[in-house]
């Protein structure tokens, strides 16, 4: 593993989540700094993962190669002024940002100068190690980008994209998807209740099937979605009576479209932040 230094500044639930899977896959902890201003989440983290921790960010960011901005998105302009007046060296930091809508020209502007800069758009399962997140760097030296590679696995999958306007596509398709699948979820146990299972079954039916059909995807590269969705639809039987309703519905079209709004909305958020 890398010999670098990172400083998660803000550790919250993502950076815990991030330095958890570190830990596990087996980067050394002592080259794992964690900031909060709260000494009772750093306690924490520390009994937990055996990582340095600090209420100085400055210190951190003095100490560290790699530098995780990992506050709210309202409350990074201030901990970038901090860093800024720090009187630390930023040119040879490399920095990621967890924050969503806050573009690579934007934090630098924050932060006053042209460092070099990661956006990493991670989703919400990444807190229990089986996140995707979304990669976009712009100035970093190949052993950064694989360095970046190696964290961000730690919590899942990750994937880079060539143009930072992609960051947006990425909140849309695993970013906020999470939420689609739990409205899928949402819908089949509302409709189990309504044909009288309990709300105990019906919650324990609907999530054994997503986790199955899940797995079902997972195991099986090779099997197209599509195929794997016609392998348990047989002409004329069940759940090719759903399936039909559903696409006759425009559920496909309804998908694209959310997913439209989902991306229109990461875009103006841009502008708002
Ligand atoms: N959680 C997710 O699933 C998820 C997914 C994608 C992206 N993100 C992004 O990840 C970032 C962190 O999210 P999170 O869910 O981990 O938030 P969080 O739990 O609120 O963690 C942020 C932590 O930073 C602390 N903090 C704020 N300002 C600080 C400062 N100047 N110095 C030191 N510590 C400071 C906060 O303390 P206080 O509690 O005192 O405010 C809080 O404990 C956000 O930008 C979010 O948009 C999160």
């Amino acid at each position: 593993m890398s010999d670098k230094t990172i400083a998660f500044i803000g550790t919250g639930n993502m950076s815990y989540a991030i330095i958890g899977g570190m830990v596990k896959k087996g980067f050394a902890a002592s080259n794992i700094i964690a900031t909060n201003r709260n000494q009772e989440k750093l306690a924490k983290v520390a009994a937990d993962f055996g990582v340095n921790t600090t209420s100085d960010n400055n210190a951190a960011l003095r100490d560290a190669d790699v530098i995780v901005l990992s506050v709210k998105p309202q409350m990074m302009g201030d901990l970038c002024k901090s860093f800024q007046d720090s009187g630390v060296d930023l040119s040879d930091k490399l920095f990621i940002s967890v924050a969503a809508g806050l573009t690579v020209k934007r934090l630098r502007e924050m932060l006053g100068q042209d460092v070099k800069m990661i956006r990493c758009m991670p989703n919400t399962p990444s807190l229990l190690g089986r996140g995707v997140s979304g990669l976009f760097g712009d100035g970093e030296t190949a052993d950064e980008h694989a360095f970046v590679q190696q964290v961000f696995e730690c919590t899942g999958i990750a994937v880079w994209v060539e143009k930072e306007s992609q960051i947006n596509d990425i909140i849309a398709v695993t970013g906020s998807s999470p939420a689609y699948f739990f409205l899928f979820m949402e819908a089949i146990e509302e409709k189990a209740k309504a044909l009288g299972f309990s709300d105990e079954d019906a919650r324990r039916l609907v999530q054994q099937t997503a986790l199955g059909a899940a797995e079902m995807a997972v195991s099986q590269p090779d099997i197209s979605i599509s195929q794997l969705r016609a392998n348990v639809t047989s002409k004329g039987g069940t759940t090719h009576a759903a399936v039909e309703h559903l696409k006759a519905q425009g559920l496909t079209g309804t998908v694209a479209d959310a997913m439209d709004a989902c991306i229109a909305r990461a875009e103006q958020m841009e502008q708002e932040l």
